[in-house]
């Protein structure tokens, strides 16, 4: 049988995950893949997954661009249905034969689409539907295959199919909440042309990652390092369901945790039921990261002394494997693909080193977002209050140093940590921020403490609201909060002469500073 899966060609556009993750709502797996994936790669996936259809995302490029994103033409010809969005409507338009121009107006915002055939992707639409566009380019003519389904006042072609073949464009976005039934065009898409069966739920297939990853690892043993999120520990509870006695788990202390991070951890492994073997190697950290302010080296001289870790423990249990609890999210972003940008090396994906001594590395939560994460730890069995702990990056608080690293700056920024977290955790966890953090900056600035003068260091501060951390808005937290928070790390550490709150999204900042 199999699970069902759409794949969504990435062209860079802003809402690509979106829709992915629309897809995925239905119950549909789906996939972001890079746009230059080839039909040898798309068979391969075929035979993890029933790929049922494809969808190209929007981009922020033009078709004429010279270094314009641009698919293999022979994709469209592979029998699968295709839905062009935006830039992938222009494209398919172009492949095709059709004619693409650039707008007289560039369209940004709502628009009213007139549904002159509510046919293929557009049935059960009125005639009059508000969407949204973004866009420059537009689609003027088609060939005599294609025909129009929809058009606005400034696009003829707001939405086409291909008169026999599985194909069809639209120029607004379906997967923005601003096109108001743009899921329904989703829906006729996934399951109406290509016949998903809506059987696919990051929650329900706890039991299919167990015997997946049980499948991976056969005869041998395993070891996996577990940080204490809530990545790390959903994928050391999977390896214990699967591996038993053959799984070692292990909780390195780099120094670079948070305050009594490596107490907590020994009783959320005892709930859980699995022996943790606790290291410490904050010196073999800390020596290595000395005078490094790069944030990229950081990253990864971390991933490295990880791995070293690692293989240091395997050899003396055995493992042959070693488990990691990487994410989608993390894999995006560490450029995993040839043509995405790396925004940062996470530790666990980029930052390893390519000469490691295990036979493979597995990681059983590669396709999950983080909040399909949780629905399955949830499902695992794991408290509530382990599911729903603060993400923490694996480099620590490494990352929350600006510039070099020494014991000192760690001491501060943890304190620092410690009094926001505390601070934030008195409202009920439904209304606290997604993240909320401490940052010890490189710089000084002047204050005035017990009437004289005090020159010491600035700590930002730092929440957000995100679903999957691969957007976020900055929390708009009371004043008073932020007053009480400031107030006590400016008292309760000397050091400190100045709080700042951070007020930049992602994009363009990142969730962390580094
Ligand atoms: P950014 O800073 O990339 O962070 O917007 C997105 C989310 O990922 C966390 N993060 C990491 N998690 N290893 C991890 O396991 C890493 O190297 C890493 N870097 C960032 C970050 O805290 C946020 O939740």
């Amino acid at each position: 049988m199999g699970t069902d899966a759409i794949l969504v060609l990435d062209f860079g556009g802003q809402y690509c995950h979106l829709i992915g993750r629309r897809i995925r709502e239905k119950n549909v797996y789906s996939e972001v893949v890079p746009f230059d994936i080839s039909p040898e790669e798309i068979r391969k996936i075929g035979k993890e997954f029933n790929v049922k259809g494809i969808v190209l995302s929007g981009g922020p490029a033009s078709i004429y661009e010279k270094n314009s994103p641009k698919m293999d033409k022979q994709i469209l010809g592979m029998g699968l249905p295709v839905l062009g969005i935006c830039y992938g409507h222009q494209l398919i338009a172009d492949y095709l034969k059709g004619k693409v121009v650039r707008a007289e107006k560039k369209e940004y915002g709502y628009s009213t689409a007139l549904i002159s055939n509510p046919a293929g992707i557009l049935k059960g639409l009125g005639k009059r539907e508000t969407v949204w566009m973004s866009h420059g380019d537009t689609v003027a003519d088609l060939p005599e295959n294609m025909e129009v389904l929809a058009s606005t006042e400034n696009c003829p072609v707001a939405a086409y199919r291909h008169k026999t073949a599985k194909i069809f464009g639209v120029q607004w976005h379906p997967e923005v909440v601003h096109t108001k039934n743009g899921m329904k065009i989703l829906d006729n898409f996934i399951f109406d042309i290509c016949g998903c069966n809506p059987s696919w739920n990051a929650e329900e297939s706890a039991g299919g990652y167990i015997d997946k990853l049980r499948k991976e690892v056969g005869n041998g043993s395993a070891i996996i390092g577990m940080s204490g999120g809530v990545d790390s520990s959903a994928a050391a509870v999977i390896a214990s369901k699967a591996l038993g006695e053959k799984l070692t788990a292990v909780f390195i202390d780099t120094g670079l945790m948070r305050e009594n991070e490596p107490v907590m951890i020994k009783a959320m492994a005892q709930k859980l039921k699995i022996n943790l073997l606790q290291i410490e190697a904050s010196k073999t950290f800390l020596d290595a990261l000395k005078g490094i302010r790069d944030p990229e080296e950081k990253r990864k001289i971390i991933g490295r002394e990880f791995v070293r870790a690692f293989e240091k423990e395997a050899e003396k249990t055995g493992a042959m494997y070693l488990i990691q609890g990487t994410i989608y999210p993390d894999r995006i972003e560490s450029g995993q693909s040839k043509k995405a940008s790396v925004i940062k090396t996470h530790h666990n994906v980029g930052g390893i080193p390519t000469d490691i001594k295990f036979k493979g590395v597995v990681e059983p939560l590669r396709d999950l977002y983080k909040d399909e994460v949780r629905k399955l730890a949830i499902k695992l069995g794991m408290p509530k209050e382990m599911v729903y702990r603060q993400p923490f990056p694996g480099p620590g608080l490494a990352v929350r140093i600006m510039g070099s690293i020494d014991r000192e700056k760690v001491r501060i920024v943890r304190k620092a940590e410690a009094i926001m977290s505390e601070e934030v955790e008195k409202t009920p966890l439904e209304e606290r921020p997604w993240q909320y953090f401490a940052v010890l900056l490189d710089t000084k600035s002047t204050g005035v403490k017990g009437d004289s003068r005090a020159y010491g260091n600035v700590i930002a501060i730092r929440a957000v609201e995100s679903r999957e951390a691969m957007t976020a808005n900055f929390s708009k937290i009371p004043y008073e909060t932020l007053e009480r928070i400031s107030t006590r790390i400016t008292s309760e550490i000397p050091e400190v002469t100045r709080v700042v709150y951070d007020i930049t999204n992602k994009p363009p900042a990142t969730i962390e500073w580094e």
